[in-house]
């Protein structure tokens, strides 16, 4: 049996959300708005430009579109000097062992994020040559919860939307996954991620005996 596993990227594979809430958070104490970690799991999961719009809604802040691109452009900025840095131990655990075991076991798999810089953490990190297919913030117009993103993975691996597992540490993510006719598998909080169909703390959590029968159904 063949499926197909799409993983998201920010928050699934590595440690990056935390680095989009730091970059985030400096842009809203500029503008003076309240963002805290509650209102950040808003933005998982979703675009950058969509993402500033949610942080000026809550401030109640209206700007010109010259003043967006300049904080869509120094939000980057910041969140790429993070990156500078990058290498395999940014992978978060348990998530090597899991794409290892695909591999041996020749199930094909995707990356399907929102991000624009997804390429270059997957070559940081080494994981680049594991991906089968890779969808992208630079190729999708509808951002999750459309399940665009997870549609075009399976296309290109040429499983079935019902043959794909997705794993989403988002909200958007799971519920892109499940409007797709996917398996979504939570990574994360319960309480947040409750629309999933599976949920797990973290990739240590997922052993083998899970995938296995993810495979045989
Ligand atoms: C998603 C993240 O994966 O990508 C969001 O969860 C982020 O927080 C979005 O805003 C877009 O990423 P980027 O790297 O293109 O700004
Ligand atoms: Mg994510």
């Amino acid at each position: 049996n063949t499926k197909a596993f799409i993983f998201d990227l920010d928050g699934v594979i590595v440690d990056t959300a935390k680095y989009h809430y730091l970059a985030w958070q400096k842009i809203a104490t500029e503008l003076n708005i309240e963002f805290t970690h509650e209102h950040n799991e808003l933005l998982k999961g979703v675009s950058r430009v969509r993402s500033l719009d949610i942080i000026l809604e809550l401030g109640k802040v209206e700007a010109s579109q010259e003043d967006k691109n300049r904080w869509l452009v120094q939000k980057n900025e910041d969140y790429l000097s993070y990156l500078v840095d990058m290498d395999a131990s940014e992978i978060l655990p348990g998530v090597f062992p899991i794409l290892k075991f695909l591999k041996e076991n020749n199930q094909p798999i995707a990356l399907g994020s929102a991000s624009k810089n997804a390429r270059p953490i997957l070559e940081k990190t080494g994981l680049l040559s594991y991906f089968d297919a890779i969808v992208d913030g630079n190729d999708v117009t509808n951002a999750k919860p459309d399940p665009e993103v997870f549609l075009m993975a399976a296309k290109l691996l040429n499983i079935k939307p019902e043959d794909s597992i997705v794993f989403e540490d988002s909200v958007a993510g799971v519920q892109a996954a499940n409007i797709g006719n996917m398996t979504s598998v939570g990574i994360g909080e319960a309480n947040t991620l409750h629309e999933a169909k599976y949920i797990f703390k973290d990739f240590t959590a997922i052993d083998t005996n899970f995938i296995e029968e993810i495979i045989r159904k």
